[in-house]
């Protein structure tokens, strides 16, 4: 095990390149599953989830090959088995997009069900229903899907709540259908429309990625195609809540500033000055300490809950009370009582948290929960005074790649050092 020693009160100043998203390589990685030929993926960010992936496409049978640049090139061609066992689910809740294109091109597929999560119950229950509605009939046996389909049929399906994977998932499967599908109340994240990029890339025909309705017209193949993944809007938000966290000046670069207006929103909104250009995007709070802001998560285009986190460590030190509302997931604040470990004034209202900032949070040692949680104990670690270890910083390398070196190239102190006590098991998020 290892964690994360951090010697706060240093403002962050300088630029960080924003890598390939996580949330768009996952999916683009189980597209890889529609086709018999090589599909070629560029902008591969490093991190721990990439790598779970590909432990889990090789053990399909599935050839993965690393190029220098952050170029995978993947080749279902070689299948052997469609299945996606425990181990590698419970670590990695994402691995349920192999279901709906491992069904599409095989006719069937056991993945292990996800169950719970550190930030929620997140049942499949949507995936499964549109997966049945194009014609796949699904049981559940021994924690396992075993779902089964001649060729998958064109439908029209409306998700009942908006879900990302659940969208990727069926928009996969769709595209070898036989016929036309709607998918309706689709989720509109920038990663959606990414993958449809993808897909279209190899063949596939979709109309509407980015709003509520995605219409696609079914082929009996795709073909090999290549893809640059999008950047990460989530990394470079972070970066950028930390610049203001650290009342410093930070620039993100090799970015796409359109996908972030929500968060450049709020972070305007604490007094803190943005600037962009096509590929970049600064934020500049020095002059002052940040301003209270009140936050409300909610799919896109509205402020994302893989924010929420972050923006809980600048209310921490804001001038003012904020309010911080959770509509996404059901437990998403396990970072609220490590921040009142370091001096946050914290009062949970159902699912919203006010916060009272405070002139100065105090270091302590805090422990990562999930993903999101860990890198804003980092964050409030940087803002702190004294010293700041974040422990299970395993959770922080399933998303973020070379978290450190970044923090560190933004002048944070920090650095990654074996922990030996010991700490309880992985949990997915
Ligand atoms: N939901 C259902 N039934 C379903 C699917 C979802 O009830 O069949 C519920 C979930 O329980 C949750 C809500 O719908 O309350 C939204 O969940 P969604 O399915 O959209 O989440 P996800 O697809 O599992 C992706 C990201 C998450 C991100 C959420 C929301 C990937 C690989 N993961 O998860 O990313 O928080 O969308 O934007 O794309 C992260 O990167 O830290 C992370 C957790």
């Amino acid at each position: 095990m290892e964690m994360l020693r951090i010697e706060g009160g240093t403002p962050l100043a300088g630029e960080v390149r924003a890598s390939g998203a996580k949330n768009a390589t996952l999916p683009v990685l189980a597209a890889s599953l529609l086709l018999d030929e090589p599909l070629i993926i560029e902008n591969v960010p490093h991190l721990e989830d990439v790598t779970t992936s590909n432990v889990l496409l090789a053990h399909m049978g599935v050839g993965v090959t690393m190029y220098d640049n952050m170029a995978l090139a993947v080749d279902a061609s070689t299948i052997v088995r469609c299945e996606a066992p425990y181990d590698l689910v419970k670590t990695m809740r994402a691995s349920i997009l192999v279901l709906g294109p491992l069904l599409a091109r095989r006719g069937h597929a056991d993945v292990s069900l996800p169950g719970g999560c550190a930030i929620g119950s997140r049942p499949v229950d949507i995936h499964l229903a549109g997966l049945e509605a194009m014609g796949a009939e699904i049981t559940v046996e021994g924690g396992i899907i075993k779902a089964r389909a001649g060729r998958l049929t064109g439908t029209r399906f409306a998700m009942e709540s908006v879900t990302v994977t659940g969208t990727e998932n069926l928009m996969m499967a769709a595209t070898l259908a036989d016929g036309d599908t709607v998918l309706e109340n689709a989720a509109r994240e920038p990663e959606v429309v990414d993958l449809a990029q993808c897909l279209v890339a190899m063949g596939a025909e979709i109309q509407g990625a980015g709003t509520s309705t995605i219409r696609i017209r079914g082929k009996s193949r795709l073909h090999g195609a290549r893809h640059r993944v999008l950047p990460d809007r989530i990394e470079t938000g972070t970066f950028l809540a930390a610049a203001v966290a650290t009342k410093g000046i930070v620039t993100v670069s090799q970015t796409d500033p359109a996908l972030l207006e929500a968060t450049a929103e709020k972070l305007a909104a604490t007094g803190a000055r943005i600037e962009s250009g096509s590929d970049w995007i600064r934020v500049d709070a020095s002059a002052q300490r940040p301003r209270a802001v009140n936050i409300r998560t909610s799919p896109y285009p509205g402020f994302a809950t893989d924010m929420q986190a972050q923006f809980c460590v600048i209310a921490a030190v804001a001038n003012g009370t904020s309010s911080v509302t959770e509509t996404v997931f059901e437990n998403r604040f396990m970072h609220a009582a490590e921040l009142e470990r370091m001096g946050a004034m914290i009062r949970p209202e159902g699912n919203t948290l006010v916060i009272t900032g405070q002139p100065t949070l105090t270091g302590a040692p805090v422990m990562a929960t999930d993903l999101r949680a860990s890198v804003s104990l980092v964050i409030a670690g940087i803002a702190a005074s004294g010293t700041t270890d974040v422990r299970r910083v395993y959770h922080i390398d399933r998303g973020y790649e070379c978290v450190e070196e970044k923090m560190a190239q933004l002048g944070a102190q920090i650095q990654r050092l074996p922990d030996k006590q010991p700490v309880g098991s992985t949990v997915a998020s």
